[in-house]
């Protein structure tokens, strides 16, 4: 079977793959371009993608040899799951094995805005720290804070329990239903129905829906002017859920006092009204970012091509 893998992975897991399939690497790391992915369409059997190749209709056009698409991340709406569907490729993707990593980065952007970390060290790197005095750069506390979960998968249950039992900070939570209850019990969790009413009751709001049409846009304007004043907004799920023009005039409003993204709409592009604003957060892509997460995620989309290969059911078949 001839597999591709666009961009590069973890060493032991490329080597892992080369042990068993015949694999073509990109040692060079340089995206694909929609042209070449089209091409690998008709090339090999398994595209091995990830986050930054937009896997759309077009480029499913270039087939018809592809016949699995086994995804590096857990989120997907960089493919275009029907005409996958369509075409009869198989889709999978790697769920659980970065929920910690990406919990991590969550409660690592709202201490860093809680705390003004950014603005903080950029100051002392500028020279520009005068020293200790009472009233310097004054943040929030954590305890006792309202954490509004907009979605309530692994994801969000993994940051809930990080922000109640490391920082005492009160859970509430928005989502189609309500979640185990021995989940709520454990976490004290509100549920809230609708989206507004959370962001009314919430100090800080984390974003933990997967991305695509159907989240295009859901912290829009109108959502923002439903958060309370000198709340915080965080963003590790994806950057089209955010309309960020509508972000950046709050933030520079002071209607919200901070914010902290890992994810924006068009990556690598920094949305430009965020850069020049103090009091934003910005992280580039780190959610899944540590050693043993991304060999776990390569791991878990090796398992999910043997499987393919032996004509198994895949562990983690999303189409
Ligand atoms: C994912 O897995 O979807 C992440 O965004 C990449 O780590």
């Amino acid at each position: 079977m001839r597999v591709l893998v666009t961009r590069r992975w973890p060493a032991e897991v490329e080597r892992a793959l080369q042990d068993k399939f015949e694999v073509t690497l990109n040692a060079t790391d340089r995206p694909l371009s929609r042209a070449e992915l089209a091409q690998a369409m008709g090339e090999y059997d398994v595209l091995c993608p990830t986050v930054s190749d937009k896997v759309d209709a077009a480029v499913i056009a270039g087939g018809p040899r592809v016949t699995l698409i086994a995804n590096y991340g857990v989120g997907f709406d960089h493919i275009d799951l029907a005409a996958a569907k369509a075409k009869g490729i198989a889709v999978s993707n790697t769920p659980g094995v970065l929920t910690d990593a990406t919990a991590d980065i969550a409660m690592t952007l709202l201490l860093m805005a809680a705390r003004r970390a950014g603005e903080g060290e950029r100051e002392l790197r500028d020279g520009r720290w005068t020293g200790w005095r009472p009233t310097h750069m004054i943040g929030s506390a954590l305890k006792g804070k309202v954490l509004g979960l907009v979605g309530m998968g692994r994801i969000a249950i993994a940051t809930a329990r990080r922000a109640r039992h490391g920082f005492g900070m009160t859970i509430a939570y928005y989502g189609r239903r309500p979640c185990e209850p021995a989940v709520a019990a454990e976490l004290e969790a509100e549920f809230y129905p609708s989206l507004h009413t959370l962001l009314r009751a919430s100090d800080f709001v984390s974003l933990h829906v997967p991305g695509g049409a159907a989240t295009e846009n859901l912290v829009d304007a109108e959502a923002i002017a439903q958060m309370k004043p000198g709340a915080y907004l965080i963003n590790t799920a994806r950057g089209g859920i955010v309309d960020h023009d509508a972000l950046a005039a709050a933030l520079d409003s002071g209607h919200l006092a901070g914010a902290g993204l890992d994810v924006y709409p068009h990556e690598p592009q920094v949305p430009a009204a965020l850069l020049g604003l103090e009091n934003v957060v910005l992280l580039p892509h780190l959610g899944s970012a540590n050693a043993e997460t991304r060999i776990a995620m390569g791991m878990k989309a090796l398992a999910n091509v043997e499987a393919f290969a032996k004509g198994a059911p895949l562990p983690d078949r999303i189409a």
